[in-house]
């Protein structure tokens, strides 16, 4: 069993970089914190960074989760070959470039590439946010499989991950601690992923946020509403190359003593996604980028 720790980040490859670099922080409100090469790192909190931009093919390269440590990697390393993953085991300059100790990378059963670092660089100086939209957390990141069922049989066999809730075949819900997700994995063609999510202050800043984004011309995807199943309200926008963000707030925990039963939601329910009952879609997906081409985005 791997035991993960919390979401490290989301790397996506853009052909654009300094638009998405802009949208990232003068829309979406996140802190450029280093720029490297081709490689843009936004910051959120404490992690040096939750997202970066890697100038080259536009798609997602990698979503990150946090393991405790080396021990931890070399098991994992062991364990997900024998659930028949292709692992490859980072070096230390992709380590560097990560701002991690180490890491390993390999696809999920449908081919979303997933990277577990240890080491994460933590910086603790205030934000200096690109815009005020009251983020205090990377909350959570989602990606695409064909089949969530399945796709939540690969987690909980070989993580400690648990399901919090279904939406009918539409969208598995999962947590590793005690927030209702961090991790959902939505019905998907291809994989990819579906939306990083920031939680913010207050219900304030998600309604504020939705004039503002309005007014700026974004593409509001969905919301405001509010989630029946996490009771968050949420807002989700989309950005360059189809990036989509969340915004939350009011994201329901559940306690480990809680006698919690996973609920199943049918999404052809007019209020299933959404409690206060608005149009709803899913969002748009930003594609994986095939291994060949991210082979050369380090
Ligand atoms: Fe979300």
């Amino acid at each position: 069993m791997i035991m993960i720790d919390d979401i490290a980040y989301v790397r996506s490859g853009t052909a654009d970089l300094e638009t998405a670099v802009r949208f990232a922080v003068d829309v979406v409100g996140l802190e450029e914190i280093a720029r490297e090469g081709g490689t843009a790192y936004l910051r959120a909190d404490h992690r040096h960074h939750c997202l970066a931009f890697v100038e080259g093919a536009a798609g997602v390269l990698a979503s990150g989760f946090v393991v405790r440590d080396e021990a931890v990697l070399a098991a994992a390393e062991i364990e997900l070959e024998h659930a028949g993953c292709r692992v490859e085991r980072g070096d230390a300059d992709g380590a560097r470039h990560r701002r991690v100790s180490d890491y390993l990378a390999f696809d999920d059963p449908w081919g979303n590439r997933i990277e577990l670092v240890c080491g994460q660089t933590q910086v603790h100086r205030p934000l200096r946010f690109g815009r005020a939209a009251g983020i205090v957390e990377f909350g959570h990141l989602c990606v695409d499989a064909p089949d969530v069922r399945e796709a939540y049989a690969f987690w909980s066999a070989h993580f400690n991950i648990t399901i919090s809730d279904w939406i009918g075949d539409a969208a598995a819900l999962m947590r590793f601690d005690p927030v209702h997700h961090k991790l959902a994995v939505f019905k998907g063609v291809r994989p990819g992923l579906c939306h990083m999510n920031f939680q913010v202050e207050s219900i304030d800043d998600v309604m504020r946020s939705w004039h503002v984004l309005e007014r700026m011309g974004v593409e509001i995807e969905m919301g405001p509403g509010r989630h029946p199943q996490s009771t968050a309200v949420f807002l989700y926008f989309k950005g360059p190359e189809g990036l989509t963000y969340e915004y939350s707030w009011g994201v329901r925990r559940i306690e480990p003593d809680e006698d919690w039963r996973p609920r199943t939601f049918d999404p052809a329910e007019p209020d299933a996604i959404d409690l206060w009952a608005g149009p709803t879609q899913k969002p748009s997906t930003q594609f994986q980028v095939a291994a060949t081409q991210a082979r050369t985005a380090r």
